[in-house]
């Protein structure tokens, strides 16, 4: 970093599971940031961050965070259901924000909160994870090119394993008040933003959710019942004529974080796997074709060597005047795709993106 180049001060705001081990980290390590606060409403959690990160000024109310402390930005990793109030209370304030995925309970929120960016000039970021994946970024570059053609199809699934097992506890993320939807939200909406930063918007999709145990262990105690969809599955056609398919559930037996897509366009074919996430394969040209064979090519190292973190980019991108990261308008266009799935697989009909 250059000597005029003074650090991004931030308030991390949800001190959990991913904002500790993702965020935070991230800021860490990064020369553009300075934590300057956490805030979080279970003490322990925040004691562990502060300590962790050696954080001098910490708060139980987001509000208490916002008016005492001077910050370039704040980081939102609570829960989906508070993320619209944070969010719009920080930008009225005039602070750039980035915030986790789903950006919202649903388009509403999202809406709201893009608008409220754009009314305060402040910038925005979604954190989209596996945009950063070099072999994501190296799938876009190739897209761009033309190297493939026009794209006909998407076929992108994203499964994990942990709800398999029954005494796996009924967490906030099973829960609709707090979550918005299930795995679509969670799940579903990385492999949404992929499509879209790869291929370009939706125009219809139809989807069906399903819900395999209603009834989980509370982690105080007792039972509570799981209200949102385990396992989400749509068709989709794109703007530009391309069609998908997208599955995502937390039901895929010994699956961690198992990510992958198939892109097919006129002049070849691409695989995205983020379990090798330096590589890709792919088909291009006439004599693959006819070979009807894959190989494997590595990410150019240029790719790879500059793999980072949207924390990380966002807060270069403050400091530098930059504009690379998600924003609220991508959060928002991929809430108008969950929410017409939704509605699609409550109604048994396509939906349109926008819904209305
Ligand atoms: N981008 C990704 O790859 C990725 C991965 C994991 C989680 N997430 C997202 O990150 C967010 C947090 O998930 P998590 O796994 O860290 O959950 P978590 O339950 O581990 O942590 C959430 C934290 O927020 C705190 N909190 C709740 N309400 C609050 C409030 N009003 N003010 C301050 N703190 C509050 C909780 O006490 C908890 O410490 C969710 O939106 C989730 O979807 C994204």
């Amino acid at each position: 970093m250059s000597a005029n180049l003074t650090p991004v001060r931030i308030g991390m705001i949800g001190t959990g599971g991913w904002g500790t081990r993702g965020h935070l980290v991230a800021y860490h390590r990064s020369p553009y940031a300075k934590i300057v606060a956490a805030c979080d409403i279970d003490p322990q959690n925040l004691a562990n961050a502060a300590t962790q990160f050696a954080i001098e000024a910490t708060y139980s109310d987001y509000r208490e965070l916002l008016e005492r402390e001077q910050l370039d930005a704040v980081d939102v990793s609570t829960p989906n259901v508070s993320h619209a109030e944070i969010s719009i209370a920080a930008i009225r304030r005039g602070i750039s924000v980035i915030c986790e995925k789903p950006l919202g309970m649903n388009r509403h929120e999202a809406r709201q909160m893009a608008a409220a960016a754009r009314e305060m000039g402040v910038k925005t970021a979604v954190n989209f994870t596996y945009r950063q994946v070099p072999a994501a970024r190296f799938i876009r570059e190739i897209i761009q090119s033309g190297e493939i053609g026009e794209v006909y199809h998407i076929i992108a699934t994203y499964n994990q394993g942990h709800l398999v097992d029954p005494t796996a506890p009924r967490v906030w993320r099973l829960h609709k008040a707090m979550t918005g939807t299930g795995v679509l939200g969670d799940l579903g909406s990385h492999l949404i933003d992929l499509a879209r930063h790869w291929i370009g918007d939706f125009q219809r999709v139809q989807g069906h959710l399903k819900t395999f145990i209603h009834e989980r262990p509370l982690p105080g105690g007792g039972q509570g019942a799981v209200d949102v969809d385990d396992a989400a599955s749509f068709l989709a056609e794109f703007a530009n004529g391309a069609t998908g398919v997208f599955f995502c559930t937390r039901y895929a037996y010994a699956r961690a974080n198992s990510q992958r897509a198939e892109i097919y366009g006129t002049k070849g074919g691409l695989v995205y796997d983020n379990e090798r996430p330096d590589e890709i394969q792919f088909a291009i040209g006439d004599f693959m074709r006819g070979q009807r064979h894959y190989c494997v090519m590595p990410v150019p190292r240029g790719i790879v060597e500059t793999r980072t973190t949207n924390m990380e980019q966002f807060v270069e991108d403050l400091a530098k005047g930059l504009a690379r990261t998600a924003t609220f308008d991508d959060g928002a266009a991929c809430q108008e795709v969950l929410d017409a799935v939704e509605t699609s697989a409550n109604e048994g009909t396509w939906s349109s993106v926008p819904l209305d």
